[in-house]
């Protein structure tokens, strides 16, 4: 089976090219770290994605193990306007 990576495959991007891909055929390994809630906050996480593409393409979808680790403290990632 043809196999394809998709990374950030949580996001808006990367969650349709995933169910493209699974629909084309393809055994799909999603790279995701939910990195969205990290900079934005709970309300933006892409869990709940990762979590209805695992239900709906099972079989044909996995989420890798590899993905990149957050950092385990918020530590302000982005500078405000006007700042250093
Ligand atoms: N949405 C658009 O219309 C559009 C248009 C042109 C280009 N793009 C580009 O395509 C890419 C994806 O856009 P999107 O709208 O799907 O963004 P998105 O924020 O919806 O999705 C990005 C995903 O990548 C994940 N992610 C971030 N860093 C990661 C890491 N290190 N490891 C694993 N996962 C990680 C995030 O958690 C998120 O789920 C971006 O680079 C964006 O600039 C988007």
């Amino acid at each position: 089976m043809r196999r394809a990576v998709v990374t950030g495959s949580g996001g808006l991007v990367g969650s349709e090219t995933v169910a493209y891909l699974v629909q084309a055929g393809f055994d799909v390994i999603g790279i995701e770290n939910d990195m969205r809630s990290y900079f934005f906050g709970p309300e933006a996480s892409t869990r709940p994605q990762t979590e209805r593409l695992l239900e709906a393409y099972g079989s044909a979808f996995r989420r890798s193990r590899f993905a990149t680790k957050m950092p385990s403290t918020r530590s302000s990632p982005r500078t405000e306007p006007g700042s250093n």
